[in-house]
């Protein structure tokens, strides 16, 4: 009776969902954001997706987008008919009853899932009346980690539709400096690499991904439903030996502690591996393969031993030896024949490993210990406990146990509490073809050891997060957070004490530069505090039992709460207008929602029955004729505002041609000018690397030649005004068909060949452009080219300042906006410095300017000079008389 009774309400329920599901065809994606704001490695991600429903019926539209794993999701909201619905998180047993609540109506709830290796999928949906629209907005926040010298900050875009108005701002600011900066990801590459801008400072660096509709579809792993692949940003930070980097703001403190001019200390490393039965195949192959690799790499001065294990142990050797060629090459013999079968004693393995290391014990060397297991213990000791806590006895704490988890058929739960009881870590190992060179990766973080017991104290510091580590690595960073007591810099005094290849060291600075913004509404400093306590808190949680199990959630959960972060004892809630149930969110465990169910059944997650319901979801039809427009003016854009010029405008009269030049040569030259007339505008011309970028003047109310793209018959120019930093008043851009649309502060005008005339306030949309006008700037989309228009406000004053955001792929591309960056040499220091700029000396001076194309205009340090030696070209080739 009961049985059936569940079965009926089981498969109402998945009725329910099936019939329920949005139908992606029935809205319309007119604008997705995503803007990364890095401060101090502490990255803070916007999510802003805009939708309409297109139908002329009320539809339920869906909001879905990935996020990396180790980030926190600490704000969600959604506008709707001038309402803002937020987010809450609460606890999980108080989100649990909405979510059973829902669970119960036949709604769909825990739907943030696991994906891939490093993502998590966040997903809602919610109802929208016909035609109407829908803004959602999605935070998280996640401290960089760095692994192999640089930190990664990896944005997943998959809007799920091409989107017309689709940009992703990327703004680092390091106080310490920026030492390189890369692009990288599946984004970065063929149509999509000229997609991608980035400029770099000293200590800023800004990224700005700006693909046109159509080149989302051509990416390697796009298609007509958009792009699906990752952006990720790489870059590390400029150090010194002293004790580190340290900042304070509002009362909190962050340590970033990263030597690496130390001499490496030799290591006692031990390899336990599993080979039974289930390790057979392809994952047997690419340990072998991985073991030779990092073998190869062992020092001469390491010592090293390895065993393999089922249900018995094999030793290549039953001690510790030397890294020498014969025993490298030795044990790579004994490694390529590393037999799969059997069952799997890890009990004993460990233990036995952890005698090899310890029978050795050579000062001034770090130990190590590596499994690296993809199953369960199912011979010897299997009581996991039991297994724990002999594992604990002897390490015994003298060495960092480090657990790799084969595939999903281990216990990752096991592992990673085994590691965090030892002071290692555990790292899952995708099956996949590069599962060796994941091992490999692994490996390569624990190489260099350059300390071990690294103790970092805080004189005037409390509620410090870890000050205690076991070893630090080379390319890796040792990050510490903290209240400075009463806010007293002055006697605050950060000191580090450890072992290093040369014997003891210590690290303090009788003077440190602690940089301190005093503003307390720099929250900035406290959450990456409250980030990293919770991180350790729940890891702490996870080690022990009992009271004090109970006792770190509890902290961390008031922390979650407090700070609003998302976690494994958080949930948030969504609550939605009148008519739909609320939403709530789960951050997913590690292991849950596999990439490839099937493989086991045993780590199903809570998003399983969507995941059926999903499986009936009908393909994406293409829809697409014409581009539909739900700007803010609108298609009802009346006439707002023309300028007296705009209005006098005529077509253009001249085609663009190499004649150009002679007929429209005007201004005589800059430095005549300079003398005669004060008004002037400085421009700059970066450099690739980070040496200082040229800079020269431009005389005031000059109609400049910013862009001309001959294959797209697309011509660009703006007009300078005649008052000093106030850049451009207009910006006209010829189209093909002799169509001509004008930019001023203001807004857009269009003149169509045939003389008709329109204005537009904010926004554009025409089969040859799109304008898209936001708070402080207008994105122009012209065939492969962006352009982003920005509007700058100096004394009340407004001007603008075109930049551009995606190079044409065309090579005949010429004007202002699309000169190559800067190259020369620096020749002499003083009394006067000049740079050999191609084959020629010039004289420089230096100067500052103020880089607007970059909406927050930072001053940059500059060398100044003419403008023809910067352009290398007359300014006449770039100017003209009229549009
Ligand atoms: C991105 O976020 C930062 C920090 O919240 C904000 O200052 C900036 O204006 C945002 N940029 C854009 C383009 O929205
Ligand atoms: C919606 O549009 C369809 C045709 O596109 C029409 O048959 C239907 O009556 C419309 N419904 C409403 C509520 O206007
Ligand atoms: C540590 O890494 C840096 C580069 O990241 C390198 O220059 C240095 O030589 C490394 N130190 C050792 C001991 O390998
Ligand atoms: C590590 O450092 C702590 C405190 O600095 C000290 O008490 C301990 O003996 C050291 N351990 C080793 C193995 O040197
Ligand atoms: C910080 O530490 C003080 C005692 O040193 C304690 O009273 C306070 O609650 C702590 N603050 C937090 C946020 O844990
Ligand atoms: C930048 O490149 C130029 C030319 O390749 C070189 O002379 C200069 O030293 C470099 N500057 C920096 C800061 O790397």
């Amino acid at each position: 009776m009961g049985r059936a009774l569940m079965q009926t309400t089981l498969f109402g329920l998945l009725l329910t969902l099936v019939t329920s599901l949005p139908n992606k065809d029935d809205w319309d994606i007119y604008s997705f954001h995503i803007n990364s704001t890095v401060t101090s490695r502490y990255a803070t991600t916007v999510i802003t997706s805009r939708m309409a429903n297109r139908m002329n019926e009320s539809k339920e539209v869906e909001f879905q987008v990935r996020i990396p794993k180790n980030a926190f999701i600490s704000k969600f909201r959604m506008f709707m008919d001038g309402q803002v619905y937020d987010g809450v998180v609460k606890t999980k047993e108080q989100a649990q009853q909405q979510y059973t609540a829902a669970v119960s109506r036949g709604q769909s709830a825990g739907l943030v899932s696991s994906v891939g290796r490093t993502l998590e999928e966040f997903k809602t949906s919610v109802t929208v009346a016909a035609h109407q629209k829908v803004t959602f907005e999605l935070t998280y926040e996640e401290l960089l980690k760095r692994r192999h010298g640089k930190y990664e900050l990896q944005i997943h875009a998959r809007p799920m539709q091409p989107v017309s108005d689709f940009k992703v701002d990327v703004y680092i600011d390091e106080k310490a400096g920026i030492s390189f900066l890369e692009v990288k990801g599946g984004l970065s590459t063929k149509a999509l690499a000229n997609a991608i801008t980035k400029t770099l400072t000293d200590k800023q660096a800004w990224v700005y991904f700006y693909p046109t509709e159509s080149q989302q579809k051509t990416c390697d792993s796009c298609g007509e439903q958009g792009m699906n692949g990752d952006l990720v940003i790489v870059y590390d930070v400029k150090r010194d030996i002293s004790v580190g980097d340290i900042k304070a703001s509002g009362g909190y403190f962050v340590h970033h502690f990263a030597p690496s001019s130390l001499p490496r200390i030799p290591k006692n490393v031990v390899f336990v591996i599993d080979q039974s039965g289930s390790m057979s195949g392809r994952k047997i192959q690419q340990t072998r393969t991985a073991l030779i690799h990092i073998l190869n790499d062992l020092n001469e001065d390491d010592f090293f031993g390895l065993i393999t294990f089922d249900g018995d142990i094999f030793h290549w050797k039953r001690e510790l030896v030397q890294a020498t060629k014969t025993n490298v090459n030795s044990a790579k013999t004994f490694a390529q024949n590393i037999p799969a079968s059997g069952s799997t004693d890890i009990n004993a393995a460990v233990l036995e490993g952890a005698r090899i290391l310890k029978a050795h014990p050579r000062e001034g060397s770090a130990w190590i210990l590596i499994l690296l297991t993809d199953g369960d213990p199912t011979s010897g000791v299997t009581n996991l406990k039991k297994i724990q806590s002999n594992v604990r006895k002897a390490v015994a704490g003298k060495f960092p146990l480090y657990c790799l988890g084969f595939g999903f058929r281990v216990n990752f739960e096991f592992l990673e509490k085994m590691s965090l009881q030892n002071n290692g870590v555990a790292r899952r190992i995708y099956e996949d073809s590069d599962a060796d060179l994941q091992l490999k990766g692994f490996y390569e973080e624990v190489a260099t050891p350059l300390l071990t017991n690294v103790t970092m104290m805080y004189t005037g510091g409390t509620n410090l997060t870890q000050t205690h580590f076991t070893q630090y690595y080379n390319g890796s960073e040792i990050v510490v957070a903290g209240q400075i007591t009463d806010n007293d810099i002055e006697t605050f005094t950060p000191e580090v004490i450890a072992i290093s290849g040369t014997g003891s060291v210590r690290f303090s600075d009788t003077n440190p530069t602690v940089e301190s913004t005093d503003t307390v509404s720099d929250r900035r400093l406290q959450r990456v505090w409250a980030y990293l306590s919770v991180k350790q808190l729940l890891d702490k949680a996870l080690q022990l039992s009992g009271p004090e199990k109970d006792r770190m959630r509890e902290e961390a959960l008031k922390l979650s709460l407090k700070y609003s972060f998302v976690t494994s004892l958080t949930s948030m809630v969504v609550t939605k207008p009148e008519g739909d149930n609320s939403d709530v969110l789960h951050k997913p465990k590690e292991g849950q929602m596999q990439p490839n169910p099937g493989s086991s059944a045993r780590y199903s997650s809570a998003g399983r029955s969507r995941g059926v319901g999903y499986s009936h979801v009908p393909t994406r039809k293409e829809i697409h004729g014409f581009p539909v427009h739900f700007g803010r003016a609108g298609a009802h854009a009346h006439l707002l505002h023309i300028e007296e010029e705009a209005s006098l405008l005529i077509r253009p009269q001249y085609k663009m041609g190499p004649d150009l030049r002679t007929r429209l040569s005007t201004v005589v030259t800059s430095a005549d000018l300079l003398v005669a007339d004060p008004v002037v505008h400085r421009f700059l011309i970066k450099t690739e690397n980070q040496s200082l970028p040229l800079c020269f003047n431009v005389p005031g109310d000059t109609r400049l030649k910013l862009l001309h793209h001959p294959s797209e018959e697309l011509s660009v120019f703006g007009h300078l005004d005649s008052i000093k930093d106030r850049g451009f008043k207009i910006i006209g851009i010829h189209l093909k068909n002799g169509q001509f649309v004008e930019i001023t502060t203001v807004g857009i005008s269009v003149r169509q060949s045939s003389g008709d005339m329109r204005s537009f306030e904010r926004n554009l949309v025409s089969p040859d452009i799109t304008v898209t006008g936001r708070d402080k700037e207008f994105d122009v989309a012209v065939g492969d080219t962006r352009m982003v228009v920005l509007i700058h406000e100096v004394d009340g004053n407004k001007f603008l300042w075109p930049v551009l955001r995606q190079k044409p792929s065309d090579n005949n591309i010429d004007g202002i906006l699309v000169l190559k960056p800067a190259v020369y040499e620096e020749l002499q220091q003083s009394p006067s410095t000049k740079l050999k700029i191609r084959d020629q000396e010039i004289g420089v001076t230096r100067s500052s300017a103020v880089d607007y194309s970059i909406s927050a205009a930072p001053t940059l340090d500059c060398w100044f000079m003419s403008a023809e030696s910067a352009l290398q070209r007359r300014l006449d080739d770039f100017t003209v008389a009229k549009f």
